[in-house]
């Protein structure tokens, strides 16, 4: 089965690439040398449908050196790097995609990842379960489990589950303690600002910065936007995440209300049209918008483009919308994940310990294939523990232990 990628001559730069991140990444190398005495994933077939960047690509490194046979796809065509891509494909992984691929190729790749008949897989959005539901559901009695990896895929599965839908187990990733205190928040937090100050290169301080979704992410984002000296604004549905940021801070209003303030608007919600026609209308010339939500909803671009008379992109990942009254707004990466589309992602130490979560779980979900039910399942407390105590490990950090004493006291009523 051929690899579809943009080209193989690119790998040594890929290579390089996958180097530096592996150097930061402690808590995997040592699942590494683990797999590659343990075999967990022997005679297996992996997919893994995440961006794919660097820190993936050592993951995809990680699990075949536990022995599987892997195919990777992208969750996202706006964050493949072409070179990384071949740099697997160097290494004996299959792979079906390349930067800008359109939803018709996109569709295709999943397609072509699929006819690779995987055990097990790993996805980030919940498109591949999807896939498999839907479109390729020969392959239901063959896929025996996996793993999910973000908040939105894990709503999407859980909707499945409840409908009775789900034909395998999945390992629901995001919901693990040392993904989403870590990843979520300060993962996002830096990656978004990085993607943003990268894509713009203009000032932050001083900047009234509008934050849609005081989650996790939305936390880091906010928190971020504080530190580097903008008046930041949040944004909720959810009234106890909305004293949460007044709490912290913030200012807290409708999206209505704060869209002539903002100079920056960020939306993080995992739901759709959160900023659209209503808010468009009211913003200040010149206010720049972006996204960091999964799917590429949250900035309504339909109406977008029906207000605007004109667009042109006036710098990599930045489009010019001129509104018919002249006014003009920007769109950062086309409204996609911005610390994706436009950056690198998050930190390679964040995502250490997401992904020894993604190929702990993976393997426990290739050790319990027999007896786990087809439904959404919690990471294991142990898993996540492991991965807590693998990194203090790998920072030489060290912490205090309950004495019986005081295991005593804390169970005694
Ligand atoms: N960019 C990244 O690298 C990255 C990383 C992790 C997760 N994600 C994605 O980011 C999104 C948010 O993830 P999370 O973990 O913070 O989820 P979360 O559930 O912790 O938070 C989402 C928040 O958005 C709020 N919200 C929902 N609709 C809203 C609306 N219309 N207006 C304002 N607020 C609204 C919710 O009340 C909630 O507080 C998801 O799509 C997730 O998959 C992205």
């Amino acid at each position: 089965m051929e690899s579809l990628i943009r080209d193989i001559s690119l790998a040594p730069k890929g290579q390089m690439k996958i180097d530096w991140v592996a150097a930061h990444m402690p808590v995997l190398n040592a699942l590494k040398k683990e797999f590659e005495r343990d075999l967990p994933f022997a005679n297996q077939r992996v997919v893994i449908c995440l961006h794919l960047e660097a820190k993936t690509a050592y993951l995809a490194k990680v699990i075949q050196a536990g022995g599987a046979e892997v195919a990777v796809v992208a969750s996202n065509p706006l964050s493949t790097q072409d070179d990384v891509v071949a740099a697997l494909v160097a290494g004996g992984i299959k792979a079906f995609a390349w930067y800008g691929a359109t939803d018709e190729e996109y569709h295709h790749h999943l397609n072509q990842a699929l006819n690779f008949e995987p055990d097990f897989i790993i996805d980030d959005g919940g498109d591949l379960v999807s896939t498999i539901h839907t479109k390729r559901r020969e392959l239901l009695g063959k896929v025996r489990g996996g793993a999910e990896e973000t908040t939105t895929g894990i709503l999407r599965l859980r909707a499945m589950e409840s409908a009775g839908d789900l034909g395998f187990p999945m390992i629901a990733v995001n919901d693990a303690q040392c993904k989403y205190l870590f990843d979520n928040r300060y993962g996002t937090g830096q990656s978004v600002w990085d993607g943003i100050m990268r894509t713009t290169n203009l000032v932050v301080a001083g900047k009234t910065v509008v934050v849609a979704g005081y989650g996790w992410c939305g936390k880091g984002v906010a928190m971020r936007a504080k530190g580097l000296g903008a008046r930041v604004i949040v944004c909720e549905i959810n009234s106890i995440k909305a004293n949460e940021a007044w709490m912290d801070g913030f200012k807290v209003m409708p999206m209505v209300e704060a869209a002539p303030y903002g100079d920056v608007f960020i939306t993080v919600t995992g739901n759709k049209d959160v900023i659209a026609e209503e808010h468009f209308k009211v913003m200040k010339p010149g206010a720049i918008m972006c996204n960091a939500g999964h799917f590429d909803v949250e900035i309504n671009k339909v109406h977008l483009n029906s207000l605007s008379k004109s667009v042109q992109v006036v710098r990599p990942n930045i489009e010019e919308f001129t509104l018919k009254d002249g006014k003009r707004l920007y769109l950062l990466a086309e409204g996609r994940l911005v610390n994706l589309a436009a950056g690198d992602g998050h930190p390679a130490e964040v995502m250490d310990m997401t992904f020894a979560l993604q190929a702990l779980s993976l393997k426990y979900a290739a050790q319990n294939a027999d007896i786990l039910e087809n439904v959404v399942h919690n990471v294991p407390e142990e898993i996540d523990q492991r991965v807590a105590e693998l990194r203090l490990e790998s920072l030489g950090l060290k912490i205090d232990h309950l004495s019986e004493g005081q295991k005593a006291y804390l169970e005694a009523w």
